[in-house]
């Protein structure tokens, strides 16, 4: 579940889902990746500097990915995020500070670095390398949106089984988990951090699950509640004090931590406080602000989520008193006001919260299970039938329309047009392809130009071509064309488009991260061998402090000046000894020290010292908790 403010990994395994929990031990992990003088942080660790890093630490890249930089949306989030957002070709890229040089990420890359985390989460746990994976989006998500997720899926390394949407994500796990009788109708209300969804779903006696409709809005969310507190706040503080503090990028990181915090305590209390001491030029900030007054200024944000609920009741052709069950998924479900509104819309019918943070990965992970063959007796003869929300027309000759596909139409669709030239000895046909918004039909935007090339140089009117427009199972545009001649001869077709990345730039991107991989892999190899010479050395004083007078005064003696010699070396080679330096420093150590840690006898207990093997999750704090306790620990 690759989610704008979270992500979540699962594995489905001995009949059931597992969730995966960090190296921090979070089942969640925050979707940021922050960028130093030094290292790369993904995730709890990116997340836990941002205050002091706020413009080289980026997340929201869900709201960026497969937009064109002058996207309305994308210029209107710009104005609130701390990091910088540049115009590269039509793409946007977000530009950082990343050991002394700048460098520029396309979305793409910094959900790769997610997905990155994220499956190495799983390979710890798992204790074998990740292959496949499905990955989740939002159902209102759209071609491009889609491609693109499916391109940060291949960077990392992944071999992307399936795009899934995550509304029908969430149904899966619901309808499985609840062993449903009879035929239901299943309303899906998905309000994360970024994104906003509603489906509607069929769940069928035979284990079939029918999208019915989607609708929803890709940026809608918890952080644009949070966004609303912050000006609330960054104005009661300018007229408080006469100072704008939204020039400073700490200032306001502080603020939308505050009121993040503030916000999920109005989902269970009426008030909430703010203390940010020196905020902005050593003025402190004590504020108050009250459940009322926040539902107040997210009221039409709130009431926004029933328009696409009435939508896809609408488009699924369905009554509001047809629907069985209303299943919340989402963090931003939990605020009251969001869920009396939808209550109240239902004539007071109850909702159900079923895992409303893991309803999706749930969901991602037995779709996994079911496209790699599982034969758990859970997930045997599911099926799903699942919708694309957007509309699809081409404009040929003389701006003339055809409907490709309706909204919510069954994926996958196929759909072939027969072309041919206007023109003698035309040499390629262009087609406009063109999607609707899936917000309302009128809004209609150019999302490519195919050109079919080496066309046979012949009068106009005469080559025929058949033109497949195939939305794949992702909801993935596929374009493939053909000459109708005595021999059906393939044409070469080429997509022009402004954002999507092109296969050399998946591959070469998709290396970089492997270099960077290796290159991590080789730095944790490092500071796991400092860290086992560091816990060996101290274990040994350890034992010769309290072996007393089981140990004579010359090898006391030893044991601590090797002690001392050694912690001055580490000391001086924190950052620039190898991996072999440590490890050859401990082999000669553990040869002069084992004779006269022999003769201590060392206690059965098993506290004694002995090379520790550290494994990879105990080793990320260098420094940390060494000392005995340290080295059984790893044992
Ligand atoms: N108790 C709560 N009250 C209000 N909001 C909450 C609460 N708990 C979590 N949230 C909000 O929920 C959001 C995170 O939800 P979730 O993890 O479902 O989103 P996501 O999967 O990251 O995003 P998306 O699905 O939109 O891509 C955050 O904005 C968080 O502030
Ligand atoms: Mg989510």
């Amino acid at each position: 579940d690759l989610g704008t403010t979270y992500s979540c990994v699962g594995v489905f395994q001995h009949g059931k889902v597992e969730i995966i929990a960090n190296d921090q031990g979070n089942r969640t992990t925050p979707s940021y990746v922050a960028f130093t003088d030094s290292e790369r942080l993904i995730g709890d660790a990116a997340k836990n500097q941002v205050a002091m890093n706020p413009k080289n630490t980026v997340f929201d890249a869900k709201r960026l990915i497969g937009r064109k930089y002058n996207d309305q949306k994308i210029q209107a989030d710009m104005k609130h995020w701390p990091f910088t957002v540049v115009n590269d070709c039509g793409k946007p890229k977000i530009s950082v500070d990343f050991k002394g040089e700048q460098k520029s990420f396309a979305p793409e890359e910094i959900s790769s670095m997610v997905l990155t985390k994220m499956k190495e989460t799983a390979e710890a746990y798992l204790g074998a390398t990740v292959k496949d994976a499905v990955i989740t989006v939002p159902a209102y998500f759209n071609d491009s949106q889609r491609q693109a997720t499916k391109d940060a899926g291949a960077i990392a390394g992944l071999n992307v089984l399936r795009i899934i949407n995550e509304p029908t994500a969430a149904a899966l796990a619901y309808g499985l988990d609840e062993n449903l009788k009879g035929e239901r109708n299943v309303l899906i209300f998905d309000l994360g951090g970024g994104t906003f969804d509603v489906s509607i779903v069929t769940l069928k006696e035979d284990k079939l699950f029918e999208v019915r409709a989607a609708a929803g809005n890709t940026r809608l969310g918890g952080e644009d509640f949070d966004t609303r507190l912050v000006n609330h706040f960054a104005e009661e503080f300018e007229q408080k004090y006469e100072k704008d503090l939204r020039s400073s990028p700490q200032a306001m990181r502080r603020l939308r931590t505050a009121a993040e915090q503030s916000k999920l305590i109005l989902s269970s209390s009426t008030e909430a406080t703010i203390v940010l001491d020196a905020l902005y030029e050593g003025v402190d900030f004590y504020t108050k602000i009250s459940r009322a007054r926040f539902e107040e200024m997210c009221d039409d944000l709130f009431h926004s989520t029933l328009d696409s609920v009435e939508k896809v009741l609408n488009d699924a052709k369905m009554d509001k008193s047809q629907i069985h069950d209303i299943i919340l998924v989402g963090g931003s479900t939990r605020i009251p006001k969001v869920q009396s509104l939808l209550q109240t819309f239902f004539g007071g019918k109850s909702l159900n919260l079923f895992m409303s943070d893991e309803a999706v990965v749930n969901g991602a992970a037995i779709q996994a299970a079911i496209l790699s063959g599982d034969k758990s007796s859970q997930i045997q003869g599911v099926s799903i039938v699942d919708v694309a929300p957007y509309l699809l027309e081409i404009e040929t000759t003389g701006l003339v329309t055809t409907k490709l596909m309706e909204r919510n139409t069954r994926i996958p669709h196929k759909r072939s047009i027969k072309f041919t030239t206007s023109s003698d000895n035309q040499p390629f046909v262009n087609i406009h392809v063109f999607e609707g918004e899936p917000a309302s039909a009128k809004d209609i935007n150019l999302l490519d130009n195919f050109l079919l090339y080496r066309l046979p140089l012949a009068p106009r009117g005469v080559p025929k071509i058949d033109v497949t427009f195939d939305v794949d199972v992702n909801g993935i545009l596929n374009v493939t064309a053909q000459l109708i001649s005595e021999k059906a001869t393939k044409l070469r077709v080429r997509r022009e488009d402004k954002i999507r990345l092109t296969l050399v730039e998946v591959v070469c991107l998709s290396d970089e991260a492997k270099e960077y991989a290796a290159e991590k892999e080789k730095e944790r190899q490092r500071i796991a061998a400092h860290n086992q010479l560091k816990n060996y050395v101290l274990s040994i004083k350890q034992a010769a402090d309290k072996a007393g007078n089981e140990l004579d005064h010359s090898d006391k003696y030893l044991v601590l000046k090797k002690f001392k010699e050694t912690i001055k070396w580490l000391d001086a080679n924190t950052t620039t000894a190898e991996k072999e330096d440590y490890d050859y420093k401990l082999k000669e150590l553990t040869k002069i020290c084992s004779a006269t840690l022999a003769k201590m006898q060392l206690s059965a207990d098993g506290s004694g010292p002995q090379p520790s093997y550290c494994g990879k999750q105990s080793c990320n704090n260098v420094g940390g908790n060494y000392g005995g306790s340290a080295v059984k620990e790893v044992d």
